[in-house]
């Protein structure tokens, strides 16, 4: 479990994180939700250790990151993958060579063989046993994806974090994508991060919801509570969809649509 208290951050005067306290639940799907400029990236940013918190503290499993010994907080960073926007796969690398590469600067006690072994069980595990000899280039925008969710886990990861893994896919890709990160999740029981604005992967994946808006969260809870949820900010963010406003006109009506798409029990109004 990662435990974030009370982390702020300005830039200038101008305060982007007004004091955030929420958990990442082990062995969970824990999505980050909110608009542009809300602060998600600058959170991300500030629990990996990419910035500094100008307030507040970040414990991992017990153990304190924020302001900790250099040697205490090169452990725990070792054990985090991360999934970035656009994947940002080395493109003068094969996807091969990719998936190795943390495997070369994290473990460098592995040999050859060994980091053989973990590349190609990685590379099955996303589906892409026969793209090892690939270029970036030559392979499309869900399969870099998976490229980058396989050099994630191959030094066996006990934390995942995904900035926006949707972004720049296709409804049906974003689907399978989601579907991947939540399977590797569960499998490996690893504390899973994920920044969305996307409400497909809140219906889907959504094991643990974490709502931000203007630097606060708002509101916490999962798929099954959150179109139930009656915080106006979270209200108008989930409704400015008009595709999920139609299904939930069809629930209102039938008690069908959006509990049927959530796998809920509970078809009370959320009045919007
Ligand atoms: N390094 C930085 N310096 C100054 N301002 C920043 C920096 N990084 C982010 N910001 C500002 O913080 C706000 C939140 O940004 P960000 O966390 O990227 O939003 P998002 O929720 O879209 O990921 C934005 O207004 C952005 O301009
Ligand atoms: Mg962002």
């Amino acid at each position: 479990m990662i435990e974030i208290h009370n982390v702020q951050k300005s830039f200038n005067g101008n305060q982007v994180l007004k004091g955030i306290t929420c958990t990442f639940e082990t062995g969970k799907c824990n999505l980050l939700l909110g608009g542009s400029g809300t602060g998600k990236s600058v959170l991300l940013q500030c629990i990996v250790g990419l910035m500094q918190p100008d307030i507040g503290s970040i414990t991992y499993d017990g153990s304190v990151f924020t302001n900790n010994k250099v040697q205490i907080r090169q452990e725990i960073r070792r054990k985090i993958g991360m999934l970035f926007q656009g994947s940002a796969l080395f493109d003068s690398m094969t996807v091969y060579e990719n998936t190795e590469f943390p495997l070369k600067m994290l473990t460098p006690e592995m040999t050859k063989e060994e980091r053989r072994d973990r590349v190609e069980f990685c590379l099955k595990r996303v589906g892409l046993e026969n793209a090892g000899n690939k270029m970036p280039a030559e392979i499309s925008g869900g399969m870099k994806k998976r490229v980058g969710i396989a050099r994630a886990i191959a030094p066996n990861c006990t934390y995942l974090f995904c900035d926006e893994p949707n972004s720049g896919l296709d409804p049906l890709t974003s689907l399978k994508i989601d579907e991947l990160i939540h399977e590797i999740t569960h499998e490996y029981n690893i504390t899973t991060a994920i920044i969305t604005h996307d409400m497909n992967s809140v219906v889907e994946i959504g094991d643990h919801i974490i709502f931000l808006h203007k630097g606060q969260k708002l509101w916490d809870g999962n798929k099954e509570e959150i179109l139930n949820a009656q915080v106006p900010e979270l209200k108008e963010f989930i409704f400015s969809s008009s595709l999920v406003r139609a299904a939930k006109k069809v629930d209102d009506e039938s008690e069908g649509g959006l509990s049927a798409i959530t796998d809920s029990t509970n078809s009370q109004s959320a009045g919007s």
